[in-house]
């Protein structure tokens, strides 16, 4: 399986790609979780991204689409990936059709989890993730167990003003993307408003 998993900030495609995970044995590629990581090891790939990701921004198609390019010709992708977070932008997009067509690969499905705006500001001001393993919590709906609550973090870019300008820009240069996907008809829309279980249940049915 090649699929892309879209959708705008705090949609939930990071807890929805970990239980994916778990049932396809295929690469996850979260262009977020890498850039995060470089940010971490101070490369020079963090610090040229830190910024822009604080403040919400996009980091710039080239940085984005290298990492990307990079990781997709690692073995693990052979049998299969799932992007998370990318493409986020029509030279993105672009740069991935290239790279794919390079390969001989086709794409089998772009799945677009949809959760109205009015929802994405709680679900990411309330995000904490815990910093052993990666799994992600919300205070409210889904709330860390006692023995990991004293050691989640929240991440730099969960501020309210981060979050609406990261949905600005997915409605601005994000959504853009669709349309070619759309053509090939492979776009499968998916309510992601209900459950994490209910979600991935309909996920489950899209993919099957
Ligand atoms: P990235 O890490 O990709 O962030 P994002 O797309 O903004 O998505 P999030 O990680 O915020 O949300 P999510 O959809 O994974 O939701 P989650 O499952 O955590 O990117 C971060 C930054 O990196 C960007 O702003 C940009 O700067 C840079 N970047 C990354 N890729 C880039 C690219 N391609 N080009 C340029 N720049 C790039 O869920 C959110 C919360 O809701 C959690 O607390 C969760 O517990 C809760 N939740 C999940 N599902 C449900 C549910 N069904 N009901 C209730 N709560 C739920």
């Amino acid at each position: 399986m090649r699929m892309i998993l879209f959708g705008p900030p705090g949609a939930g495609k990071g807890t929805q790609a970990a239980r994916l995970l778990e049932r396809y044995k295929v690469a996850h590629l979260s262009t977020g979780d890498m850039l995060r990581a470089a940010v971490k090891a101070k490369s020079e790939l963090g610090q040229a991204a830190e910024g822009y990701m604080k403040r919400g921004e996009l980091v710039p198609d080239q940085l984005v689409c290298d990492l990307v390019v990079e990781r997709l010709a690692q073995p693990d992708c052979t049998n299969g990936f799932m992007l998370d977070g990318f493409p986020r932008t029509v030279p993105q997009a672009e740069a991935l059709a290239v790279t794919l067509e390079k390969a001989g690969i086709t794409l089998d499905l772009v799945l677009v989890l949809e959760v109205p705006d009015t929802l994405i500001v709680e679900r990411i001001t309330g995000r904490r993730s815990d910093p052993e393993t990666g799994a992600i919590y919300h205070l409210k709906f889904n709330p860390p167990p006692a023995d990991v609550a004293g050691r989640v973090v929240q991440r730099s870019d969960d501020t309210e003003e981060a979050c609406r300008t990261r949905l600005a820009k997915y409605h601005a240069e994000t959504t853009p993307v669709l349309p070619v996907f759309e053509a090939a008809g492979i776009v499968k829309r998916i309510d992601g408003v209900g459950t994490p279980d209910e979600v991935t249940a309909r996920v489950i049915a899209a993919i099957s």
